[in-house]
């Protein structure tokens, strides 16, 4: 079958190295893609976000088997509504369904109705009582918009100014348009995160491995929130009795009240959670696979993904395993100089090839593109520098090995990737 991928990041990159592994696939299309997918994939450049008339077009003229889609605005905006209403076969949550991702308030009422754990919240559509309320209970707190932000949205807040003054950066100078029309203002949660993975076809859940992000820009965890600037997996912190919690007071209650509202959760669920004591909170839902975690994931997949992408689709995923491979994988961003405030791109990339010869190595890119015959950086996030290990330290290890072997201008990297797994 001939497969067309949705998106250009590391994400889709890991997707589309995957995907290509798999004896059942033919073409392999990607749009827009990147310098490193169109090592494997056709490329192509289009809109993703809004006019889905020539996606689907292209896919009727190509004979595309099936559509995957990577990033959560084509989902939101309806692309799988749109194609279905066309008999084209894709992969991915209903714009109904990705408002789990898409609305913080839908996504809070939810976990509230269905019992889901997570943190204590109240809902403002008016800046001057979102600040009043955060006056009264104080800081640390955490302000959200409610509509999707680019990853900027969510503002966590130890201290009482910041907070109100994210509100009128969200409410009142409207930063992120009419995604701050209303606001998720809740308590700030302590502990370690996890990012928690699922496929799904609307009853039953298949967990990837577990795997952790690091959101801050910075070594430490210091500096403004990234997309993520590496990811690790397994997370050490989603221990056999923790999963099982996951499952049972998360994962379960989503999608069965997803069901239950008459909004039918198909495609991947991400957990993005806070584990404290044992006990697992929602911090928030994406629709979608996460980027970094991805690149540290799908490595470690030992099953061929294009099964339990149809079995999604087509209702069966009961019927279907995924394994893994025990050695864990470490992912570590590599960036241009400024991310994620400020950066330039067209920068010319060297060393990749002596990167990937490396054994159980593979750089995947995110922000590159083909200038003549060089690779040159094309955004923030510009490689997941990936690599599997015989531990964690062997991965971690691995990774900073290929990394150094890497240069561009202005290149920066966090040096404490999997510091956390390391030091359990
Ligand atoms: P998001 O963009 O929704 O992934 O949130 C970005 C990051 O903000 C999360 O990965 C957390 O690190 C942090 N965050 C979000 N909500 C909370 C919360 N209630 N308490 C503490 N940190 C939070
Ligand atoms: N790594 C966080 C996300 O994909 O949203």
């Amino acid at each position: 079958m001939d497969i067309l991928i949705i998106g250009g990041g590391g994400r889709e990159h890991t997707l589309a190295w995957k995907i290509k592994q798999s004896p059942l696939v033919g073409k392999l299309y990607c749009i827009p893609g990147n310098a490193g997918i169109s090592e494997i994939a056709i490329c192509k450049k289009m809109d993703v976000e809004g006019d889905f008339e020539p996606l689907a077009q292209f896919v009727v003229d190509n004979n595309i088997d099936l559509t995957l889609i990577g990033p959560e605005d084509p989902l939101a905006n309806g692309i799988v509504d749109y194609f279905e209403e066309k008999k084209l076969s894709i992969f991915g949550p209903s714009k109904a369904a990705a408002e789990i991702e898409g609305s913080k308030v839908f996504s809070k009422q939810l976990m509230v109705k269905y019992e889901i754990p997570t943190a204590k919240a109240e809902i403002f559509d008016d800046a001057d009582e979102a600040k009043a309320y955060i006056e009264r209970v104080g800081a640390p707190i955490v302000v959200k918009a409610d509509g999707l932000a680019k990853g900027k949205g969510v503002i966590p807040c130890r201290e009482l100014d910041k907070a109100l003054k994210a509100v009128d950066t969200i409410m009142v100078e409207k930063a992120f348009g009419k995604a701050g029309d209303r606001v998720v203002i809740e308590e700030f949660l302590e502990g370690e995160e996890a990012s928690f993975i699922a496929f799904t076809d609307g009853k039953t859940i298949l967990p990837m491995a577990s795997s952790q992000d690091h959101k801050p820009a910075y070594d430490g965890d210091e500096g403004p929130n990234t997309g993520g600037m590496g990811a690790y997996s397994p997370a050490p912190v989603v221990t056999d009795e923790v999963h099982e919690l996951i499952m049972n007071q998360v994962m379960e209650p989503a999608v069965n009240g997803m069901a239950a509202e008459g909004r039918l959760y198909k495609g991947v669920l991400y957990a993005g959670l806070m584990i404290a004591d044992g006990k697992p909170k929602v911090v928030e839902f994406n629709a979608r696979f996460g980027d970094p975690e991805t690149q540290a994931v799908l490595p470690r997949m030992k099953s061929d993904i294009v099964p339990i992408i149809q079995a999604c689709i087509d209702g069966n995923l009961s019927e279907i395993q995924m394994k893994y491979t025990n050695k864990p994988a470490v992912c570590v961003v590599m960036a241009s100089g400024g991310y994620p405030v400020k950066y330039e791109k067209g920068k010319v990339i060297t060393g990749l090839d002596e990167a990937n010869a490396l054994k159980d190595v593979t750089v995947f890119h995110a922000g590159t593109a083909k200038d003549d015959d060089n690779v040159i950086t094309n955004g923030g996030r510009v490689l997941g520098v990936t690599a599997l290990g015989d531990d964690i330290k062997g991965a971690i290890d691995k990774a900073y090995t290929a990394v150094r072997k890497i240069s561009f201008e202005k290149a920066m990297y966090r040096c404490d990737i999997g510091h956390r797994a390391l030091n359990r």
